[in-house]
């Protein structure tokens, strides 16, 4: 990783799309995609820490870190933990309704991971840089 760069969010469901902003300006400046596919992650890494963990809670925070290799592109989301865990429902669920954002980030990532850090948890992923 050569390059990397991190911003740190309110944590409020509104603050998502500056997440999203801010993901975007980094792969336009790298020249770098895929864009949907990054900013699909983001989005659903930074709800999910919004509602699901206390980065949601006042005064809580989540960070997004994006880091650029020479063939990768790494999505990291911060989060300030709390009594959840990431779980990845299955494809085949029977559950009509939520559970598909972690779902979705593992179909479009090459791939990804949970680590904890002190006082949270780091989600990751990675995709393949193309040129856009
Ligand atoms: N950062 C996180 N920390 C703790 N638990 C999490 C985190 N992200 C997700 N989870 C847990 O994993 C479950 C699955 O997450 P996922 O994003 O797939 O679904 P969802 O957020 O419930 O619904 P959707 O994303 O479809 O609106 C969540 O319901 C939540 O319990
Ligand atoms: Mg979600």
């Amino acid at each position: 990783m050569f390059k990397q760069w991190s911003r740190k969010f309110p944590g409020l469901p509104r603050k998502v799309a500056e997440a999203r902003d801010f993901v975007a300006a980094l792969l336009e400046g790298e020249g770098s995609g895929p864009v949907d596919d990054a900013l699909l992650i983001v989005s659903e890494l930074a709800t999910n820490a919004v509602r699901h963990t206390r980065s949601g809670w006042y005064g809580g925070w989540f960070l997004v870190v994006v880091s650029f290799g020479d063939d990768v592109v790494r999505i990291e989301v911060i989060d300030a933990g709390g009594d959840r865990e990431p779980l990845l429902r299955s494809v085949n669920s029977d559950v009509e309704e939520g559970g598909r954002g972690l779902l979705l980030v593992t179909a479009c990532a090459k791939d990804w991971g949970v680590q904890d850090r002190p006082g949270g948890r780091c989600i990751w992923a990675e995709l393949a840089r193309v040129s856009e």
